[in-house]
């Protein structure tokens, strides 16, 4: 079975006159282990896909197996329940700026188990190990630089062992080496721990280093679904454009990762 089954996923916004058509039958699979990367032009639909699997926003039609379970329509309830099984790094970071690292990477263990301070302390430092963030452990986020703060969150995303990473372009505002570490960890929670990683992103070099399978969107459908020998092989013009990095990447996103953001609050 694979760990994520995406069948013919459409979200259309608004109604009538004013309805917009982000995502039109967007069909594929993820098997347990592997990376994906979702790719596309800025607008094209990745990070409403990417909530519409983490059950942030529900699908106007079609279905998001999650380990064997539709999250589409599902109860808050029962959501959460699945919300466990996996994480999920904002493209921000996102981190709450009142706390301390170490605070912001206990957030979820504090929300989803029972675990007294001082074990959800063990585990907090475990998880700065290994991003190697242990030292800035008692810091603010404004206090550490932008790559340290976006490993703090992915530390927090993986703080509960999660099946599924969930990342929505992790390495915006990163410079190439502090893309390079970001990349590593993901490389190393699928290959040391066994996680599955689904990955919004528009750095071709990051593909190349991460994934083992990829989607392209274009206007909300796939054009590419394959392995990453399909997308360097591939002949199809937009597609040679994106592997040649001539595509609109980043801009206009910054409303979408406010409510991104906010839908999710965890
Ligand atoms: N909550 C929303 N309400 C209305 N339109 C939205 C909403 N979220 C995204 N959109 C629209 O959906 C399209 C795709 O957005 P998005 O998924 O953020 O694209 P990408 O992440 O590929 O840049 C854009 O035209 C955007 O304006
Ligand atoms: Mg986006």
């Amino acid at each position: 079975m694979s760990i994520i089954k995406v069948e013919n996923v459409h979200k259309t916004f608004g109604s009538g006159d004013r309805a917009v058509k982000v995502l039109q039958g967007v069909d594929f699979t993820v098997e347990k282990g592997e990376t994906l990367c979702i790719l596309g032009g800025s607008g094209g639909g990745k990070s409403t896909l990417l909530k519409v699997m983490i059950g942030a926003h529900d699908a106007t039609e079609g279905h998001v197996f999650i380990d064997g379970d539709d999250i589409v329509g599902m109860r808050e309830k029962d959501l959460n329940k699945v919300r466990r099984k996996f994480g999920v790094l904002f493209q921000s970071g996102a981190l709450l700026n009142s706390m301390t690292v170490g605070q912001n990477v206990g957030l979820p263990i504090g929300f989803h188990t029972k675990q007294a301070a001082e074990t959800i302390d063990i585990m907090v430092k475990v998880k700065l190990e290994q991003v190697g963030l242990l030292d800035a452990k008692d810091r603010l986020p404004a206090e550490i630089s932008g790559g340290m703060q976006k490993r703090a969150g992915l530390a927090r995303a993986v703080a509960l062992d999660p099946k599924i990473v969930f990342y929505d372009e992790p390495s915006a505002g990163l410079d190439p080496i502090a893309t390079a570490v970001i990349d590593e960890l993901i490389n190393d929670f699928k290959t040391k721990m066994g996680m599955t990683n689904v990955v919004v992103t528009h750095v071709m070099e990051s593909v190349r280093r991460i994934a083992d399978k990829i989607v392209m969107l274009d206007k909300g459908k796939v054009i590419l679904y394959g392995t990453l020998d399909d997308l360097l092989n591939s002949t199809d013009p937009k597609i040679v454009n994106f592997v040649n990095g001539e595509i609109d990447g980043q801009g206009g996103d910054d409303e979408a990762q406010r409510r991104f953001v906010s839908d999710l609050l965890m």
